[in-house]
């Protein structure tokens, strides 16, 4: 049987790495499809290097566009790959719109599909990454789910048990395998960082593309500047719109190109405080112990408040916040990390596919 794993995005990358892995140590015969969602060096190839991850065996290039845009080439480029490879499952990852055409083609070919991270939701349709996750769990046949929260979402949207498994967090396995490469000392001397700094990562639509949001969530980093100085590894979204806003270079303030996986969260080992409206960067920190704020009026992981360091914020709260943040560190409520964030999910997703394989009854 052919697996292949459809990636497009920087947290795909993040992702994939373990299950990948997991795999070849099963002997599975596999390949990556990388669709282009994400080209610049930083964004792909450096994660690749980081990570380990083998190179693909096509890159669609589809690039960046409006949703309709993006997700339309997506599809055009995927269904040939599919066509082509004949693949006896594809494996999806997370909620970026690569994600969302992927499961589509496959389900109109009736390709089987498995969805890496399924389960999280934010319950704000606003949220594109919220569409994408509805549509892949409600197509995907086997959801891979990383937190017992998943469970129930998807048991309250009639979702048969049966496809469902709960794996833990393949970006925690990451996470694990790139410890002991974690070093602050460099990147904080490259930089000139003092002893006590904050990370700051801001990419999401809601914050970043309407000028008025981004001129208050601005206003709220440099505050935050005033108490620790900050670094910006800045995603490409949003970064005119930002710079307009007064995001720019100054005492306080360091803005950087995006880093490398190892390199980033070297930094964030070392800081203080982390500001951030990711997804992942939620879990990082709280597996690190580095006290979170995140920009943003929900989130689809809410484990990370509950088990982990991570607080939700305003830009009117987030310098508050920022200040208790810095006096009380890393306190985390439960004292408990979350369930099976353990490092081992990779191997456990691998299980479930190669069984999944083999019950498939498909020719060697
Ligand atoms: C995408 C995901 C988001 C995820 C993020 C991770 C969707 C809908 N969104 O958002 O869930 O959190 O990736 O980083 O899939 N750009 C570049 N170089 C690149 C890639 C993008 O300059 O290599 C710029 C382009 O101006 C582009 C913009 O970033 O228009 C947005 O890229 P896109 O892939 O559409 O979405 P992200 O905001 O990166
Ligand atoms: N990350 C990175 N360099 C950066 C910013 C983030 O390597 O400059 C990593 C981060 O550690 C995490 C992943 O990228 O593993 C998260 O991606 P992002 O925040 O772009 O997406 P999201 O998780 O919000 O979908």
């Amino acid at each position: 049987p052919l697996v292949l794993h459809v990636l497009g995005a920087r947290p795909n990358f993040v992702k994939a790495a373990p299950v990948v892995r997991g795999l070849a140590g099963l002997g599975v015969r596999q390949g990556i499809v990388h669709t282009g969602q994400h080209y610049d060096a930083l964004m792909s190839d450096v994660f690749f290097a980081d990570l380990g991850l083998p190179d693909p065996i096509a890159n669609l290039g589809v690039g960046s566009g409006s949703h309709a845009r993006q997700t339309a080439a997506l599809l055009t480029g995927l269904e040939e790959i599919v066509l082509t490879h004949r693949p006896d499952l594809v494996v999806v990852y997370g909620d970026v719109n690569s994600t969302l055409a992927a499961i589509l083609v496959c389900a109109k070919l009736h390709v089987p599909t498995a969805h890496v991270e399924a389960g999280l939701r934010s319950f704000d349709r606003e949220m594109p990454e919220e569409v994408n996750r509805v549509v892949t769990d409600a197509l995907a046949d086997i959801l891979l789910v990383t937190s017992p929260d998943g469970l129930s979402h998807l048991a309250a949207e009639g979702i048969a048990p049966s496809k469902v498994h709960l794996v833990g967090n393949p970006m925690i396995d990451s996470l694990f395998s790139a410890l002991p490469k974690l070093d602050p000392a460099p990147i904080k001397q490259r930089l000139g960082l003092p002893e006590r700094y904050a990370v700051a990562t801001l990419h999401r639509p809601g914050n970043v593309d309407d000028p008025e949001s981004a001129r208050e969530l601005v206003e709220a980093v440099l505050a935050v500047g005033e108490q620790v100085p900050i670094v910006v590894p800045l995603h490409p979204r949003g970064r005119e719109r930002l710079a307009e806003a007064g995001l720019v270079n100054g005492a306080n303030l360091t803005i950087i190109d995006p880093l490398g996986y190892v390199e980033f969260l070297s930094l964030v080992r070392g800081a203080a405080l982390v500001v951030t409206d990711s997804g992942g960067v939620q879990e990082e920190t709280t597996m690190l112990g580095v006290p979170c704020l995140t920009v943003r009026p929900n989130t689809e992981r809410p484990i990370t408040i509950t088990h982990g360091t991570n607080r939700l914020v305003t830009p009117a709260t987030l310098p508050a916040a920022a200040s208790k943040a810095l006096a009380d560190g890393a306190a985390t409520p439960s004292g408990e990390l979350p369930p099976l964030w353990d490092g081992a999910a990779g191997p456990r997703i691998a299980r479930v596919i190669e069984a999944w394989l083999r019950g498939g009854n498909l020719s060697p």
